[in-house]
């Protein structure tokens, strides 16, 4: 297949469409700052995963804004944000399995910052937030912040989508421009985060685009700026040859339909253990498959032959109290 089929009801524009060259142009735009191409464009990904479980009658998450990010981003055209719109539904790999995945990942997370929120954080650190509209959706106490790091290019688009919308977040929301493989720590803290008080951080979707020692600084980093009390988690992939999955179905029908080779954006090289490392400091860690949260839901991805998902573990870890 070569391109996304979508319905009538969501027309492909007259101009650009979604066909596999012109998308794949825009992955191989690998250091693009923005949404329109390279890791940046993996944002609106999740965006219109996002969108798609929303409107689905038996949806893990709802998030209202996500299909407006996909509906603003020229590089998007023609994706669809209903599963209504893929006439094979939930048959196809892409926007059945694999949306249903982040779906379902997002849920978790939610959970688990409500959790820890509920313990006592009062700040919330989205590392790689990308299009992550936390700050809107969950029930956070008006004395939160929440503190988004991604690069300048992404949170730009949506600060302007947002802004189109009139969106008010329910906590303070603080946009943190800044490159993960750079000083990043310089900027949260200017931007108001205070490591003498409790957070919850998240690394969703992001560990594996980075290289491994810049996942072992940046673990080292929460470690270090996290006080008693505190919780990270964080989505990690196991697979020792990530590349012996490059024809699974849902990599295959990412980078046909919608041209993002998320095999050409991740980080190849061996993966650190940042579980072992949080351990070895004296975090409490456990690890879930995300089929964990299938049967604990009733809904969401079963494993499957050759599957990309596989090695995917979703790592939640507390730091004792003090
Ligand atoms: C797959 S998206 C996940 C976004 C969000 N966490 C979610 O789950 O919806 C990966 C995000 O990581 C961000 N990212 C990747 N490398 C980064 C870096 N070096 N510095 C800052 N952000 C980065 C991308 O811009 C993108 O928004």
């Amino acid at each position: 297949m070569s391109e996304t089929s979508i319905t009538e009801e969501f027309p492909r524009p007259a101009t650009g469409g979604t066909g596999g060259d012109a998308a794949a142009t825009a992955t191989r735009r690998a250091d693009t700052e923005g949404v329109d191409g390279g890791v940046g464009l993996t944002a609106l990904l999740v965006a219109a995963a996002r969108a798609i479980e929303t409107h689905r009658h038996d949806s893990l998450a709802r998030d209202v804004h996500a299909e407006h990010f996909v509906r603003a981003a020229p590089a998007c055209g023609g994706w669809p944000v209903r599963i209504g719109q893929v006439p094979e539904g939930d048959d196809n790999p892409l926007w059945g399995r694999f949306a249903r995945y982040f779906g379902l990942r997002t849920r978790v997370l939610d959970d688990f910052v409500l959790g820890a929120v509920h313990d006592g954080a009062r700040q919330v650190v989205l590392l790689g937030a990308g299009l992550d509209t936390r700050a809107f959706r969950l029930d956070l106490p008006p004395d939160c912040v929440v503190f988004e790091v991604d690069r300048a290019g992404v949170l730009a688009f949506k600060e302007r989508v947002l802004t189109d919308r009139s969106a008010a977040p329910r906590a303070k929301r603080v946009p943190v421009p800044a490159d993960l493989r750079a000083d990043w720590v310089t900027a949260l803290t200017s931007a108001g985060f205070d490591p003498t008080a409790p957070s919850v951080w998240l690394a969703e979707g992001l560990l594996f685009y980075l290289p491994s020692s810049v996942e072992t600084s940046l673990i080292d980093t929460v470690d270090r700026l996290t006080t008693g009390g505190g919780a990270l988690a964080f989505e990690a992939k196991l697979e020792k040859d990530l590349l012996a999955y490059r024809d699974s179905a849902i990599y295959a029908a990412t980078r046909e339909q919608i041209g993002i080779d998320l095999l050409d954006l991740f980080d190849l090289g061996p993966r650190p253990d940042s579980a072992g490392l949080l351990t070895a400091r004296g975090w409490s860690t456990s690890m879930h498959t995300p089929f964990d949260f299938t049967g604990r839901h009733g809904r969401g991805p079963l494993p499957e032959p050759n599957d990309a998902l596989e090695g995917n573990r979703w790592v939640f870890a507390h730091k004792p109290g003090p």
